[in-house]
């Protein structure tokens, strides 16, 4: 670029006319907040700008109006998408490397307001203009004077605007581009979206005020006494009402606290005050600090069980409302959650105030990433190249000055996937010098030099196990090795929670509370971020990369994250509640005993109430509460059952008994109602049910048409086409699913939906051969073989159909399957599929529930019986696949009108019912894609292979892989009389 004004936009520095970076404080000082509509006009480029437009006499009528905050790319979508349209990349620039040049073809904003400068504005003092989030550089002009320009998206920037700021009317002017020399240090896995996205206001600095507060507030568990010191400006005297502080700053308090934890958010409201100013902080008491090889707090070693959070709305991008803000805390709060990090850059301010007040870990990132570098030359990446350092460091103390104050951030991180450089060395320097009371934490420092804990990104679970037991592979250097295996470590990310999954995670928890070392991990990520859309018609879809025609993208990886994009928790994250329950209940009918276990690393049970239900084949028994004293962190207490559940499990019974055992919260919270339910335990309390037994069936007899067997009639190939009068087509052996992002998109060479559609296996266009059809004295005999063309691996399947001594209405097939060929590669599922009439569309069902599970993602399931529809049956994963599957069905129904037909297992099968079929979901690129047919498609299966976390990360572990080799199941089939029973 030449020398023009708006040179800047490719210049390394972060910024010019800037202020010095200060805690994001509340005060009393005077504010105008200037959020709302501003007139815009968006530019091609830099030789497109506005010549003039930041003049007070500038005509801007005629411009748009958009609203700040928000992301200009985010508007209109679904109409002419008039300020373009967002893109998606995870790790490419989408622009050429070329640092720290950028296109040309450069998206500019150009924003205008005026605002009137409150009357009672005090003549004193500086005024200044703050800016919160700005996406990625921008210049300010009030009253047509240039105050400065900054860089750094999620970082605020203040500019002194006093000499400027008049009485009455003033005018605002910004001009924002997409791309600068800082796009290169924000190569974040996410949309590229631009403009003034977070609040802006306009501040007064009173003379003699505060500019700057560090409270300093720790907590020493020995004594109980917690220890508070601020730093602030000479003069200022600080007040903790309720401790009875009152002391001048930089003096040290010394007083009896509860302290601050995660789990017990205790915060005090302080005032520092000066003549002129006041202004107001929430203190928690609480000390960070590396010890014996753990990271603690207060003394304790704490548990992590975390998420990496990117700020997203569906609606608004990275435009966050304070109710969205706190929704996801809540959200995070009641699925057991306790620690956020903040991927990949400082979050909105108000998000760590939720943070402190709600109770979170956090480890608080910096905004900086240079993924892209991966794929050029990584000799120029900004983290090794001095010419940037400066441009890090300024990150890194915006980072660390706004957040300073919040005892929720236990580590600080240096950014993510910058690989290594000097520039983040210095960063951690300039931290650890700044703010010596918290860690540092960065994943790619791998040897440690300058992080002080291990971390790492999806370990597979044996190697974890090795780092627990301090047995990793050594660094080179053994000084640094004797260092790093004296660290804690931490899973910054694992368990890729794009689609159906993440499978595993139960195995990488009893690595985290089996050794002290591994101090938990943090789920990658917290939401989706698909951008809502609406078809012509008005139904829902949330789009993905691709979905806006973009040159570069990586399609639907953006979809990863626990909760869909309208924030409803999938069935990923049901699943990590279930298996990072704080509190575990094992029941133990044996003594007749249920033991609780606190995994709470501070708060005891008070909280929690306890209470049982028996079940008998999913139908209420009895109930009752269940007293548990309050159990200290860390600890167990086994309780006896009361007399009344003693009694009512001696009762006589019907079926399969399940008692189980909830924890639930005693009260309301400040996240959650009463009675909302932490942890579970079940255990069956009757004897298994007893096998299968028949009795003689009735023969089959040739009939017109093919043949009949009680209540059923067959073609002549042998399938089933009516039973009871329900027509039926199938069923029929089928090993297919559409693939989940975890088959589909491979991680280390992983594609297993690449194997399964491999001219080799074909299992994707499986043909079906009837061989024999034979009547035996009491049972129809279809032998067929299964393959694909081209493929000389096969499946053979027979089928044994017998009816029912004991139930005139039933009818039971056995499946023998013997593979052919070679079967080297783990099949998708192994079972039967049907369809029925789309009519019987109410699905009953005993057996796991209520949500979809998989051999790896079963920990959530509970038996019980549960009713649904086929429409609530299905998962809208953003991206179609394979969904829905519930596991260990003993018994199921589907109904409708006078009609249903019932389904049993032998014992267990695992069920699925879709209006389409497994190819439509396969071919669907988006949930509006598929089409309901006249019918309803009902897998009920034998097993089902795992899904695990290859889309980024370990694939299915050996034990829930499926394999094709001989076996037999049976499923039992009937046509039932609504009046009479459900099934
Ligand atoms: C990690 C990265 C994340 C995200 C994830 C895959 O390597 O840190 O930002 O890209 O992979 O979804």
């Amino acid at each position: 670029m030449d020398g023009s004004e708006a040179a800047y936009v490719e210049r390394i520095e972060p910024g010019r006319g800037r202020l010095a970076p200060r805690a994001a404080l509340e005060s009393d000082a005077p504010v105008v907040a200037l959020d709302g509509d501003w007139r815009f006009r968006r530019c091609a480029g830099l030789r497109d700008l506005t010549e003039g437009f930041e003049a007070p006499g500038f005509d801007a009528s005629g411009w748009d109006t958009l609203a700040v905050p928000s992301m200009w790319q985010m508007h209109d979508l679904d109409g002419d998408a008039p300020y373009g349209k967002p893109q998606y990349t995870n790790i490419y620039y989408p622009f050429p490397v070329d640092p720290p040049r950028v296109p040309d073809a450069n998206p500019t904003g150009e924003y205008r307001r005026t605002f009137t400068l409150p009357a009672e504005w005090p003549a004193g003092g500086r005024t200044v203009l703050r800016f919160e989030g700005v996406d990625s550089c921008f210049a300010v002009w009030v009253n047509g004077v240039r105050l400065g320009d900054g860089k750094g998206s999620r970082l605020p920037t203040e500019f002194d605007a006093t000499e400027h700021i008049k009485p009455g009317e003033n005018l605002l002017a910004v001009r924002v581009h997409q791309w600068s020399s800082a796009s290169y240090l924000e190569d974040q896995d996410m949309w590229w979206l631009s403009g003034i996205f977070r609040p802006v206001a306009l501040v007064h600095r009173p003379e003699g005020g505060i500019e700057d507060v560090f409270a300093h507030a720790g907590y020493d568990h020995a004594t109980g006494t917690g220890t508070l010191t601020v730093d602030a400006p000479e003069g200022a005297r600080v007040t903790v009402p309720e401790l009875g502080i009152d002391i001048a700053a930089g003096e040290t308090a010394a007083v009896a606290v509860e302290p601050w934890t995660a789990e017990t958010p205790r915060l005090y409201d302080a005032v520092v005050a000066t003549a002129s100013e006041r202004v107001r902080l929430r203190i928690g008491f609480r000390t960070v600090a590396v010890e014996g090889g753990v990271l603690k707090v207060n003394g304790k070693r704490i548990l992590l069980r975390g998420v990496n959070r990117h700020e997203w709305d569906p609606d608004t991008g990275r435009t966050l409302s304070e109710a969205t803000m706190r929704r996801d805390v809540e959200l995070m709060k009641r699925h057991n959650v306790n620690a956020v990090r903040t991927s990949h850059y400082p979050p909105d301010r108000r998000f760590l105030d939720l943070c402190d007040e709600l109770g979170l870990w956090v480890i608080d990132e910096c905004d900086l990433e240079t993924h892209g570098f991966d794929f050029v030359s990584l000799s120029e990446n900004p983290a090794k190249d001095p010419a940037w350092r400066e441009a890090c460091l300024d990150r890194m103390s915006r980072m660390v000055e706004r957040d300073k104050n919040h005892p929720s951030i236990i580590m600080w991180s240096l950014g993510n996937e910058c690989r290594e450089g000097e520039n983040l060395e210095a960063m951690a320097a300039w931290a650890k010098e700044r703010d010596p009371g918290r860690p540092i934490h960065y994943e790619c420092d791998t040897e440690t030099r300058y992080a002080d804990v291990y971390s790492r990104m999806y370990v597979e679970p044996a190697e974890l196990e090795r780092i627990g037991r301090r047995e990793e592979d050594p660094c080179e250097d053994p000084a640094l090795d004797e260092r790093r295996r004296g660290l804690p470590f931490i899973l910054c990310e694992y368990a890729h929670a794009m689609g159906n999954g993440p499978g595993g995670l139960s195995e990488y928890q009893a690595l985290f509370e089996r050794y002290p070392r591994l101090q938990g991990g943090f789920v990658w990520e917290w939401i989706d971020h698909g951008v809502r859309r609406r078809t012509e018609d008005g139904r829902e879809w949330f789009a993905y990369g691709g979905d806006f025609g973009e040159a570069i993208h990586d399609g639907n990886f953006i979809a990863d994250g626990l909760v869909f994009p309208d924030r409803t928790p999938s069935p990923g994250l049901i699943e990590y509640k279930k298996v990072i329950e704080p509190v575990r209940i094992r029941i133990d009918p044996q003594t007749a005993t249920v033991e609780v276990a606190n995994g709470y690393d501070f708060a005891d049970t008070a909280h929690l109430r306890f209470d049982w239900r028996l079940e008998d084949d999913g139908e209420p028994v009895a109930s009752g509460a269940l007293h548990i004293p309050a159990i200290a962190a860390g600890t167990a207490v086994s309780a006896a059952w009361p007399d009344a559940l003693r009694k009512a499990v001696a009762s006589d019974g019907d079926g399969e008994r399940w008692l189980t055992v909830s924890a639930r919260l005693a009260a309301d919270t400040s996240w959650a109602a009463k009675d909302l339910e932490i942890a579970w335990g079940q255990a069956p309390v009757s004897a298994p049910a007893a096998p299968i037994t028949t009795g003689p069936g009735a023969a089959p007899e040739a009939a017109a048409d093919g043949y009949a067997l009680g209540p059923a009639a067959f073609d002549h190939f042998g399938r089933l086409t009516s039973l009871g009068g329900i027509e039926l087509a199938g069923p029929r052996l089928d090993l297919w699913r559409a693939p989940t992002d975890n088959d589909r998109v491979a991680w280390g060479a992983r594609d297993l939906a690449a194997k399964w559609r491999d001219r080799r296996l074909a299992l994707d266009r499986l043909e079906l051969k009837t061989l024999a059809v034979e009547t035996a004295s009491d049972a129809l005999v279809v032998a067929t073989r299964v393959g694909a063309a081209g493929a000389d691996t096969s499946i053979d399947a027979v089928y044994r159909w017998r009816t029912d001594a004991a139930a005139p209405g039933r009818l039971w097939l056995t499946v023998d399957v013997t593979p052919n060929g070679d079967w080297d590669v783990p099949i998708p599922r192994l079972g039967l599929r049907l369809a029925v009439p789309a009519h019987l569309d109410r699905v009953e069902w005993f057996g796991g529930g209520p949500g979809e599970a998989y051999a790896d993602t079963r920990t959530a399931a509970r038996i019980g019986r549960f009713r649904s529809t086929v429409a609530e049956m299905q998962t809208p994963y953003v991206f179609p696949q394979e969904n829905g599957s519930r596991i260990d069905v003993r018994r199921a129904s589907l109904s409708g009108g006078a009609d249903a037909l019932g389904l049993l297992g032998a014992p267990h099968f695992a069920l699925t019912v879709r209006p389409w079929t497994s190819e439509d979901l396969d071919a669907a690129s988006h949930p509006t894609d598929l089409v309901e047919h006249d019918r309803l498609y009902v897998n009920a299966d034998a097993a089902l292979h795992g899904t695990g976390s290859a889309s980024c990360g370990p694939g299915v572990l050996p034990a829930y892989r499926l394999q094709a080799r001989p076996t037999a199941f049976t499923v039992g089939f009937e046509a039932a009389d609504r009046s009479r029973a459900e099934y």
